[in-house]
């Protein structure tokens, strides 16, 4: 099991100090439905454990020891619920010294809290558990009388936990393998019903049966299946409009494997044949995520692979002649920005984007290491109010696909049809 390896390392981190990392709570969607439930990304990330109203405690010093508070057995609620484990259940299964029923929290935090100086809890994530925490150092307090020491210092446990999941352990990488493979289907399967007149939210739905049918729990992060120049609308999501031939449509979706996200985006022709336009468009940005991903070396700066998707992408917008100039004085004046103005990837896991610094205590971008998965995904989009001549308005491109940094370079492990000539081959074999 991982997570009892990633409590022991998180228990070197705290030392004599206490943690406290609580599940998220089941969310109302409105009156009594609720949002279908996802635990909080640390609280799985130490445990696997799938239940709400659950709370890990991690007791730093000479004989740590992990708690698990999880909700009770209730022959009543399970049979509306299902079954819960209960604590006795949990803590052999999920690796756990010791379990108690979750009602049971608040009058133990204080007594578990007593003797230690450092509380590390995730910071900014829940103001219930904040005031629940210091609701039980106030009660320590008011016995400091009777020779009580009771915490001075919170300190928060994103910090060493952010640096941990920045790393991907095997266990990891086999969710997010899994994870974008069927993404990667998902794609396919959208890029072969796309036809003339299909409408966004039909794609969508393509997109969605194929996450369900191969396992995932559903999408990780809202779909943007975006026609024409809703592609350049970088956080479309209403998938509402109908696509007729010669657009572009852009889909930017990833599905949710036990937790861990896929982030993969493809742009294709709803006819399936490039335009001579679009295909000028594609072939620059697929040449910018191609150097991006080359740039991709262990020990070079982050930033590394954003500068050289910048410098394709420029290069491109000077041979469309949409730029004027030399390449390094654009590239420094930042005369790209209209046409691509967001950053070429970002960390990926178990949150789309995931946790994790991107500058160091330097204030250096941080050092690409093995391990690490981000995504790449350089861009191009002319609204159809920029100024750029009439064949290229209205067209927005964006790829992008899932990388795992290795010892010698990038592997990309997403692999749904890119080059122009797989997607209209694929396109026209339905
Ligand atoms: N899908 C969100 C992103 O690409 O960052
Ligand atoms: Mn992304
Ligand atoms: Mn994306």
């Amino acid at each position: 099991m991982p997570y009892l390896a990633r409590r022991k390392l998180l228990l070197e981190k705290i030392g004599d100090g206490i943690a406290i990392i609580p599940t998220a709570p089941r969310r109302i969607r409105n009156r009594d439905s609720y949002y279908s439930y996802r635990p909080d990304s640390y609280f799985w990330y130490l445990s696997g454990f799938p239940e709400p109203d659950a709370a890990i405690v991690l007791v730093g010093g000479n004989k740590p020891r992990v708690l698990l508070f999880c909700q009770g057995k209730n022959e009543e609620r399970e049979t509306w619920e299902g079954v819960r484990y209960g604590p006795n259940a949990a803590r052999e299964i999920f690796g756990f010294d010791e379990a108690y029923d979750f009602s049971e929290i608040d009058s133990c935090l204080p007594g578990l809290f007593s003797g230690h100086q450092s509380i590390w809890i995730p910071l900014g994530q829940d103001r219930r558990w904040e005031t629940r925490i210091l609701s039980a150092i106030n009660v320590l307090r008011t016995k400091a009388r009777a020779g009580t020491r009771f915490p001075t210092q919170i300190n928060d446990l994103c910090t060493p936990l952010d640096r941990m999941r920045r790393i991907k352990d095997a266990h990891e990488t086999a969710l997010m393998f899994k994870a974008a493979a069927i993404t990667s289907a998902g794609h396919a399967r959208a890029m072969r019903a796309c036809h003339d007149g299909i409408t966004e939210y039909a794609l969508e739905a393509e997109l969605g049966h194929e996450f369900r049918r191969l396992g995932a729990s559903g999408h990780a992060y809202p779909p943007i299946v975006a026609g024409g120049s809703n592609a350049c609308v970088l956080h479309y999501c209403e998938n509402s409009a109908r696509l007729t031939e010669g657009m572009l449509v852009l889909i930017d979706a990833g599905c949710e494997f036990e937790n861990y996200a896929a982030d993969i985006t493809r742009t294709f022709p709803v006819g399936g044949r490039f335009t001579a336009a679009q295909r000028d468009i594609y072939e620059i940005v697929l040449a910018a995520q191609n150097a991006a991903i080359g740039a991709i070396v262990p020990g070079t700066a982050f930033n590394a692979y954003h500068d050289a998707a910048v410098r394709v992408l420029t290069q491109g917008l000077l041979d469309l002649k949409i730029l004027n100039g030399a390449l390094d004085g654009l590239i420094e004046s930042e005369a790209y920005k209209p046409y691509y103005m967001h950053r070429s990837g970002h960390w990926l896991g178990l949150d789309v984007h995931d946790a994790g610094e991107y500058v160091a205590e330097d204030r250096e971008w941080a050092a690409l290491v093995p391990g690490m998965t981000l995504t790449v995904e350089p861009g191009l989009y002319f609204s159809r109010g920029s100024g750029v001549p009439e064949a290229f308005r209205g067209i927005g491109v964006r790829i992008e696909d899932d990388i795992l940094v290795t010892e010698t370079g990038a592997s990309v492990y997403t692999s749904a049809p890119k080059s122009a000539s797989e997607i209209e081959e694929i396109m026209r074999c339905k």
